[in-house]
């Protein structure tokens, strides 16, 4: 993964099929990349997050057949639902690409004309079986039972010219890179997958389609008879949108990619196509390609064409968005499966949310109000107590680079709430309370700061998981407005930032708690 103090960070997400809406599967990618994306700012880190979507292809055709539109309608109508979501779900991504974008288009057609001159794109006759889901050739030996082996649908048998990308030739060299790159492909149990696959022989890879079958496509430049395959053609918006072959300037800036997230359902077209189209354009490798997991419903992927699917933008109406990313980024042990349920979001929410975090917050900011008109005392005498809370929360400052460093996001966020609840029992076992009844100012005051600033440091490293959040805690503590959107992780250990003087706002429950039904 991407070094914390790199000099860049540059994260993808898939891009997105515009056949449906979205669902919580395409919400929790981009919200990952979008929390990645806002830590690395905070680390002051240079970052550009790039998401859009995947508008070719036969999945998006037929929608549109189906729907009675033409692709293009089906593309115009359906991408809003996408940008409309990202932006309810405060999504900071620094471009959006759509794959019918000119400028997409002619960098592809670019591509391929140079691979065509190169002798790496012929033609040839093809006989074999399709799956339209998947937009993907098979040969009869991958199938299983019969059908598509990614999927287990049915696949239709075809019969075709067409061209081909001489993929086989690169399959030593990129056995040879994964095997010498570990963190290349992430998690590392995944890259085992890759390299099983590899041990088969590597087929040439079918990167046109001809026109009579299907027209929604980028021409061939060399064939007007054909389009490209969609996988050939959504690849290339991870270069394309980086500035590649318009922008040298920008692209030098960003590629490589600092890290690829996908989901695990398409490995192979990232760790085996992607590679060694880079390679033959003679463009360097991606630092990583990381496959998270499956949000289920019971035991079963959860997908539009399944019927299982949540909606989110009904989850952000019910719980607000902060508790929405919260639960997602949490609750997934990255790279393992999930399986999502509102009775665990529920559970997680009251617990994590408003019983921990809401109730430090509240319990500072009334008693700070109470006993000193809520500004933020200049703390006394350090003791083994504080010393105790101070160590957890420079635990999570150093847990969350851990986790983010290392890809386990939940644990860095778990570092946090158990910084979270040790601000609680540091309350119960100093009962400042009981100190202000016996006019112990100086013990009071060092309670009061402390918690303030373990929970000052909380919000900014939560803040990125859930920005609207963790700035009205941050409000409620007296950081004043133009430092709010300045939520800087690298600023947290300097010993300049005192938080004394600043004046507590009042403030109603941060997490108003859910009633379990
Ligand atoms: N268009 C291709 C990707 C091209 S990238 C060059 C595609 N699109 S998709 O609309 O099907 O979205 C796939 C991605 O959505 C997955 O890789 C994953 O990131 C996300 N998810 C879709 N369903 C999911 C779950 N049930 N759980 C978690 N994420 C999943 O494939």
């Amino acid at each position: 993964m991407c070094q914390l103090k790199a000099d860049k960070f540059y994260v993808t997400t898939p891009i997105y099929y515009v056949n449906d809406q979205p669902h919580i599967g395409h919400a929790y990618t981009t919200i990952l990349a979008d929390v990645l994306a806002r830590y690395y700012r905070s680390l002051d880190v240079p970052t550009f997050f790039l998401t859009g979507t995947d508008e070719h292809g036969q999945k998006v055709q037929r929608a549109a057949e189906e729907h009675g539109m033409t692709p293009r309608e089906q593309c115009d109508v359906t991408v809003v639902r996408f940008m409309e979501l990202w932006r309810e779900l405060e999504i900071t991504n620094d471009k959006f690409i759509r794959t019918t974008d000119e400028g997409h288009k002619e960098v592809v057609r670019e591509a391929m004309q140079d691979l065509y001159d190169r002798d790496l794109i012929y033609r040839a006759e093809y006989r074999g079986c399709y799956c339209v889901p998947c937009e993907r050739f098979f040969s009869i030996r991958d199938l299983k039972d019969g059908r598509c082996p990614e999927c287990l649908r049915e696949v239709a048998a075809i019969t075709e010219s067409n061209y081909f990308f001489r993929m086989s030739r690169y399959q030593e060299w990129l056995i040879k890179y994964i095997e010498s790159h570990p963190n290349f492909i992430m998690p590392a149990f995944r890259a085992n997958e890759t390299l099983g696959f590899l041990r088969q022989p590597l087929n040439d890879l079918c990167v046109s389609r001809p026109k009579s079958r299907l027209s929604w496509g980028i021409e061939l430049p060399f064939d007007s008879d054909y389009v490209c395959y969609v996988w050939f053609d959504a690849l290339i918006n991870y270069i394309s949108g980086a500035g590649w072959k318009r922008n040298d300037e920008m692209f030098r800036c960003w590629w490589p990619t600092s890290c690829h997230l996908i989901g695990k359902d398409i490995l192979t077209t990232h760790t085996v196509y992607w590679p060694i189209m880079l390679k033959a354009m003679g463009l360097e490798m991606p630092e990583t390609i990381f496959a998270h997991g499956w949000w289920l419903t019971g035991r079963e992927k959860m997908s539009k064409s399944r019927g299982n699917a949540i909606n989110p933008m009904e989850m952000i109406k019910k719980y607000g968005v902060d508790a929405f990313r919260y639960f997602l980024m949490s609750e997934m042990s990255l790279g393992q499966d999930a399986s999502f349920t509102e009775e665990a979001f529920v559970s997680r929410y009251n617990s994590d949310l408003a019983n921990d975090l809401g109730n430090l917050l509240s319990r500072v900011v009334k008693m700070t109000l109470r006993y000193n008109s809520g500004i933020i005392p200049q703390p006394g005498l350090v003791t083994d107590e504080e010393n105790t809370l101070n160590l957890m929360a420079a635990n999570a400052v150093t847990g969350m680079e851990n986790a983010l460093r290392d890809m386990k996001l939940e644990q860095g966020i778990e570092a946090v709430m158990n910084a979270v609840r040790a601000g609680n029992r540091y309350l119960e076992k100093t009962a400042p309370w009981t100190l202000a009844k016996q006019g112990n100012h100086e013990r009071l005051n060092t309670v009061l700061y402390t918690t303030a600033n373990a929970l000052r440091k909380v919000a900014t490293l939560l803040h990125p998981v859930m920005p609207g959040k963790m700035n009205e805690l941050r409000r409620a503590l007296g950081i004043p407005e133009e430092q709010l959107e300045k939520c800087s992780i690298t600023d947290l250990n300097q010993s300049t930032n005192s938080l004394t003087n600043l004046v507590m706002q009042d403030i109603d429950a941060l997490f108003p708690r859910i009633r379990e039904e």
